[in-house]
């Protein structure tokens, strides 16, 4: 797909769509819900939130349910995400799931941060990717 093809980014319906799972969190430890939403370059939307555990550090970031849902409805590749805190302002992921997106949507994959959209090279600079394989 060429860049001319690709979606364009509706960031308004990426930010709905992430406060609404936020909504559905697991979060009874942090009392911390996050939820994400990517988009695919399908146009299509995935979504996930966060799944806590009686033993903490089993934690499933909202990121890990993000990318699971994008492997279980057909792949792709993401190329932009908002994440978003209890109040709906934007997170910053941590850094296993700048990872996890990283390998997702790969460098130009846009994260929205309160000083606008950024790529994942500048989130995770320097990253080690599926490329360092190859
Ligand atoms: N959390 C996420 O879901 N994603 C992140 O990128 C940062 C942290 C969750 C994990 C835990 O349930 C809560 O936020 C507090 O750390």
């Amino acid at each position: 797909m060429s860049l001319s093809e690709l979606p364009v980014i509706d960031w308004d319906a990426l930010h709905a769509e992430a406060k609404h799972i936020m909504t559905m969190a697991y979060a009874p430890y942090s009392k911390f819900p996050v939820g994400v939403a990517g988009l695919v370059d399908d146009g299509r939307i995935v979504t996930g939130c966060n799944v806590e555990n009686a033993s903490y550090g089993m934690t499933l970031c909202a990121e890990c349910g993000m990318v699971s849902n994008l492997i279980a409805s057909g792949g792709g590749k993401i190329i932009a995400v908002v994440c978003v805190d209890g109040s709906g302002n934007f997170l910053s992921p941590c850094g296993r799931c700048r990872q996890l997106i990283f390998e997702h949507g790969g460098a130009h994959c846009q994260l929205m941060t309160p000083a606008g959209p950024l790529p994942m090279s500048e989130i995770l600079p320097w990253a080690f990717g599926p490329d360092q394989l190859s």
